[in-house]
């Protein structure tokens, strides 16, 4: 299973990237604008930290903007993909996109025929909002594992990306569920390999050893 990060914090990215266990990066409109800096220089800082891809959000609405903003964005470097809405523009500017083998993240999927329709239009990436799902009442999982038997079925190679990832229980259970990657926001990421047992443990050796020295004496 892959990780992304599921932010445009350029401290956090340095973080967690030096673990060796980040393999993408995603961004929105919104964490961008959390930064309070200008897009294309955020967007360029994060491609130069990790080689993986980094997903860059189009702000259009309509195809031929989509496109246009796409194209744009995939100079910036070369492990861009551009984040297209699910809408019925973002499909057809997906078309347009992937036959000219820009990689594209389709974004705001909620149901198994969006994800279908963006697989079938050439995206390389979809993702299913889980905790946006689950909020309403939905499973976030649930879609997850439908999406992974769908694209299975037809041997698509479009990959799914958990996203909208709330907790380490969303990380395990979009793992069990087969999905390609999951995009972690830092604060989830950050507990990813704590447990209070670990903890108590390494308390209990570290005092045992200590009493064991002193013994030596
Ligand atoms: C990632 O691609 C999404 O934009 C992100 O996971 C959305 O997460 P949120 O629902 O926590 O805003």
């Amino acid at each position: 299973m892959k990780f992304f990060l599921d932010t445009a914090n350029v401290k956090d990215i340095k973080r967690f990237a030096q673990l060796g266990l980040v393999d993408g990066v995603t961004t929105n409109p919104t964490l961008i604008s959390r930064e309070g800096r200008d897009f294309e220089t955020v967007i360029k800082e994060i491609t130069k930290i990790i080689s993986g891809p980094v997903s860059a959000e189009v702000t259009a609405t309509k195809a031929e903007e989509m496109v246009k903003q796409a194209r744009n964005e995939v100079k910036w470097a070369k492990n861009i993909v551009v984040k297209i809405p699910m809408t019925e523009e973002g499909l057809k500017a997906v078309k347009v996109l992937s036959s000219e083998n820009i990689k594209t993240n389709v974004t705001l999927i909620f149901s198994v025929t969006q994800g279908l329709l963006a697989a079938k239009a050439g995206a390389t990436y979809i993702s299913p909002f889980l905790g946006r799902l689950d909020d309403i009442g939905g499973s976030g999982i649930g879609l997850v594992k439908d999406l992974r038997k769908v694209l299975d079925n037809y041997g698509f190679k479009t990959e799914i990306i958990a996203a909208s990832i709330r907790g380490t229980q969303h990380v395990k259970q979009a793992a069990l569920a087969g999905a390609d990657i999951a995009t972690i926001p830092a604060a989830v990421f950050g507990k990813l390999w704590s447990h209070p047992l670990t903890d108590k443990g390494l308390a209990s050796f570290a005092s045992d050893w200590a009493s064991f020295k002193q013994q030596q004496k």
